[in-house]
């Protein structure tokens, strides 16, 4: 691997292996979605806490401070919105040009196995991987589901991070499910990282996710609504933090929560 490729992705993963990206992406599909009416406000307290944020080019420019030290994972598929025919209908967003120009870390992009756009979304990352290779720049595929969660078992996300790895992605960001998440990490030669999902009923059943999928072999996350949609984001993100970088148990995060939460 070249230097570029290498120092982007020790950029994005920290020295012990583990990373903790904050998506704020979700705009490009749901719209102003609750709590993120505001991206570069609600982000501005989370930054101490995460190693990467996931976006768009828009919101990039128009909220995010260029002189914040903080590694951009560029969003570069898109299309669909939440009201359109086909989630899954995505292509390529935003050029190899744009990534250099607003300098980013790494770019992810969504793939949609086993949707009418398989083949359209693979080969968008395949050409994208084409593309960043010759620039030294990471690609995240995010295994995505569109509206049909019931796909969040194993078999689904092992197939999916499979060929996002074979495709040549540098991470693969996907889903925990409950049931063989190890068979899930195993079978992709690449790091994996867990996407939240909609917000859960309380913080205990993220962070025990969390915890559990990095002792199955996962890297980190790429959490957003469970995070900013919580009422104190600033306790989950502190007690995530802990989980994933100082190997917190998830009694010992959920205390963290609680007293970052009372201050
Ligand atoms: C949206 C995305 C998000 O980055 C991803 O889903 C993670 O966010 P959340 O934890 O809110 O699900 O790729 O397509």
């Amino acid at each position: 691997m070249d230097y570029g490729m290498k120092n982007r992705l020790s950029r994005l993963i920290k020295p012990d292996g583990r990373c903790m990206f904050m998506p704020i992406d979700h705009g490009y599909f749901l719209g102003p979605t609750r709590c993120l009416e505001r991206p570069g406000e609600t982000v501005k307290p989370l930054l101490d806490y995460c190693d990467a944020l996931f976006l768009t080019r828009g919101v990039l420019r128009a909220c995010i401070d260029p002189a914040i030290d903080k590694p951009i994972i560029l969003r570069v598929s898109g299309g669909p919105s939440i009201v359109g025919q086909d989630l899954a209908d995505e292509l390529v967003t935003t050029t190899i040009e744009e990534v250099i120009r607003l300098n980013a870390a790494a770019v992810g992009i969504s793939i949609f196995v086993g949707t009418d756009y398989e083949t359209q979304t693979i080969m968008n990352l395949a050409e994208m991987i084409n593309e960043c290779e010759d620039y030294g720049i990471p690609v995240m595929a995010v295994t995505a589901v569109g509206k049909e969660t019931e796909k969040r078992e194993a078999r689904f996300l092992s197939l999916s991070c499979r060929i996002a790895a074979e495709m040549g992605a540098k991470v693969v960001k996907t889903y925990w499910c409950a049931k063989d998440f190890d068979k899930v990490v195993e079978g992709c030669p690449v790091p994996v990282v867990m996407a939240g999902g909609p917000k859960c009923e309380t913080e205990r059943e993220v962070f025990d996710f969390v915890y559990d999928g990095l002792q199955k072999g996962a890297i980190g996350v790429n959490l957003g609504r469970n995070i900013w949609q919580n009422p104190n984001p600033v306790a989950v993100a502190k007690a995530l933090h802990a989980i994933i970088h100082e190997n917190a148990k998830p009694q010992e995060a959920e205390d963290i929560f609680n007293e970052a939460k009372n201050k």
